[in-house]
């Protein structure tokens, strides 16, 4: 008689691991992000968009995994994110959620609000927020200064913890005039340090900085005591770095960003480039601020 077959492995498109791995690490929580930030620890992040390279990253000891509306570029081929719906994010949160529970279950899950989702009233921001959250997210993120910091305190209010975004917020590509390094000038980079203090003070725990100089970012760091910033292009001085999944495996549609770094070169495969990309920003070895000099 044969053995039923093991549903981990019949498949032959290949296998997750099993639901009963045991945990190897403490689950991320928020008081462990916090705690992370206040001991210097470097905070790692990436973006996965379904559940095998979910469960991938997460094995590989990355701390936090961002559904990023980047999907509507790398899954959707859209020229911008400005084109992804809550459905779409709802749909990619859930995907990563699997691919997480059939792993280690031990990353933070945030679920990026896409372009127009929170923009007309804090009711429906709170919609859209409760939705990515029911679709299993820990955290939503939301990009841009100034009038989103009431938005983030209605959130935070509500049990939701929120990720800021500053510097290039990619959802206001046309407005800003393309992909462009943002905080250049004196003025600006007191606009986005006095935004970031009011996201902070709004309740935001941790803050995406995007494409902004590396002496902004560390400025910013040091400016911020509650909330942990979490650099892209922003040089090495940050309190964690993300980068989107499809670029630091090297593979890209349009033209690679100057700052990212390929972690396939050299590695035996995917789980191994996530090891060694959370083994940089660890070490401080990545990235490196002459890649980063706007
Ligand atoms: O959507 C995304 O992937 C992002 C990251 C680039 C931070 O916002």
């Amino acid at each position: 008689m044969s053995t039923p077959a093991d549903p981990t492995s019949a498949s032959p498109y290949g296998t997750l691991p099993p639901t009963s791995t045991p945990a190897l690490r403490k689950p991320i929580s928020l008081p462990r992000l916090i705690e992370m930030r206040a001991r210097g620890e470097k905070i790692t992040m990436l973006t996965a968009y379904d559940a095998t390279f979910a469960a991938v990253a997460d094995a590989a000891g990355v701390e936090c995994i961002l559904v990023g509306d980047s999907l509507g570029m790398v899954c959707q081929g859209l020229a911008s994110t400005v084109g992804v719906s809550l459905q779409d994010m709802c749909y990619h949160v859930q995907s990563v959620e699997r691919g997480l529970r059939r792993s280690q279950a031990t990353a933070w899950l945030i679920g990026d609000m896409p372009f127009g989702t929170y923009h007309e009233s804090r009711e429906q921001a709170l919609r859209s927020a409760a939705a990515l959250m029911q679709a299993g997210a820990h955290m939503v993120k939301l990009e841009g200064g100034g009038w989103t910091a009431d938005t983030v305190q209605f959130l935070v209010e509500r049990g939701i913890p929120v990720c800021a975004h500053l510097g290039l917020t990619p959802q206001t590509v046309h407005a800003l005039g393309g992909y462009r390094v943002q905080g250049k000038s004196v003025a600006a980079a007191a606009t986005l340090t006095r935004q970031a203090i009011a996201l902070q003070d709004a309740g935001a725990t941790l803050l995406v900085l995007e494409m902004v100089p590396a002496a902004l970012a560390a400025e910013v760091t040091l400016a911020l005591q509650h909330c942990a910033t979490i650099g892209i292009g922003a040089g090495k001085d940050t309190a964690g770095q993300v980068l989107v999944m499809h670029d630091m495996l090297g593979v890209n549609l349009g033209k690679m960003p100057r700052f990212v770094r390929n972690f396939m070169s050299g590695a035996a495969g995917v789980r191994e480039a996530m090891q060694a990309y959370v083994a940089a920003v660890k070490d401080g070895s990545f990235p490196d601020n002459a890649q980063h000099a706007w």
